[in-house]
């Protein structure tokens, strides 16, 4: 088969490990016989340098032309400090997502066998932890208006805006992964506070019976963020709202080990977005040292979500186990074993994959 990605490394770490993922993504091909070319575009602060927009239309066109996108990271820290600058890399990450109409963010938290020690969770807490967040992309008090301030700059607003359309298309998603999954579906809300979270839950209750054979729970986001440390394995698939998914995710994302191991895609009915969880990391930038596994996992989504080819995301997911247990790790893992850099690690999963 013949596929087009685009390629958009962004900020910080973004292009280094992009460049692993891409090592790995061009074996893959050549394992499986598949023609895969490349096109690459400029996000976030890379972008906002080059032509002052953190989405240019030309990297938007790069997009569409693609089958799917494979994304790094966006931002830099010379923007954070500045609460009064007028573009900002993040504006970039938004607008694709709104553009590309990726309503959808999968992401799952699974666990490594050889790394479940390194969770800040107890081991018998997190071993076999196994569930997958479907937080909705492109609504909510993320883009909801009216936003912003009031004359004298002294008062400020956001609104959270959801339609029946926006909850249900991300809830059918959500109710379709649970029937290949256990089952369970958990819709996270604040029903008892917001009209929102109302709306969500009535819309989902709807939706129920046209998925008799899913269990359907309905939880207090506030809960939720306890019962994800206390007892993560209750879960299977989650359902929110754009504000509550951000933060839920950033703390599923550690209970696995470490921050740099897991991927997500975010996804449309048209357009396709693969991108780790980890943020651009400036620290490390340029150093050869950053961890290109969820990078390199969300390759492997890329296959299975966007290409519908599960022999080459189980190829991918069974290199990046094996580089573990053999101990071809980068830094952040490496627990004074040898620390292998960056571009190590990709040579070796491309080689042994
Ligand atoms: C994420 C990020 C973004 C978000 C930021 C960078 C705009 O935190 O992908 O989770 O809040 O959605
Ligand atoms: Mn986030």
């Amino acid at each position: 088969m013949e596929m087009n990605i685009a390629l958009l490394p962004g900020d910080g770490i973004g292009p280094e490990v992009i460049a692993q993922a891409v090592k790995v993504v061009k074996a893959v091909g050549k394992k499986f016989g598949h023609t895969i070319n490349f096109e690459e575009g400029v996000v976030g602060a890379t972008a906002i340098d080059q032509t002052g927009d953190p989405y240019p239309d030309a990297t938007h066109e790069v997009c569409l032309r693609a089958d799917a996108v494979l994304f790094g990271a966006i931002g830099d820290p010379k923007y954070d400090n500045d609460p009064k600058a007028k573009v900002r890399p993040e504006q970039g990450l938004l607008a694709m997502r709104k553009k590309l109409g990726l309503f959808a963010n999968v992401r799952p938290t699974f666990t490594f066998p050889s790394l479940v020690h390194k969770s800040p969770l107890k081991l018998e807490r997190v071993e076999g932890v196994d569930f997958v967040f479907f937080r909705e992309l492109t609504g909510g008090v993320y883009f909801g208006e009216p936003r912003g301030r009031n004359e004298q700059g002294t008062k400020a607003f956001d609104t959270n805006v959801y339609t029946k359309e926006e909850i249900s298309r991300l809830a059918r998603m959500g109710f379709e992964a649970a029937q290949k999954r256990r089952k369970i579906l958990t819709c996270v809300d604040k029903a008892n506070v917001l009209a929102t979270s109302r709306l969500w839950r009535e819309t989902v209750q709807e939706l129920a019976p046209e998925y008799p054979d899913v269990k359907v729970e309905y939880e207090f986001v506030d809960a939720v963020a306890m019962r994800l440390i206390q007892w993560p394995k209750a879960y299977d698939v989650l359902i929110t709202e754009n504000l509550f998914g951000d933060i839920l995710t950033d703390e599923a994302s550690v209970i696995s080990g470490s921050m740099g191991l897991m991927p997500s895609a975010s996804v449309g009915t048209e357009n396709k977005l693969f991108e780790p969880i980890h943020g651009s990391y400036p620290q490390a930038a340029g150093k050869d040292i950053a961890n290109p596994l969820a990078t390199v996992l969300s390759a492997a989504m890329m296959f299975e979500y966007a290409f519908d080819m599960k022999a080459e995301a189980q190829a991918i997911s069974d290199v990046v186990n094996k580089s573990l247990a053999e101990g071809i790790v980068t830094e952040d893992i490496a627990e004074g074993g040898k620390a292998y850099k960056t571009s190590e690690v990709g040579d070796w999963l491309a080689e042994n994959l």
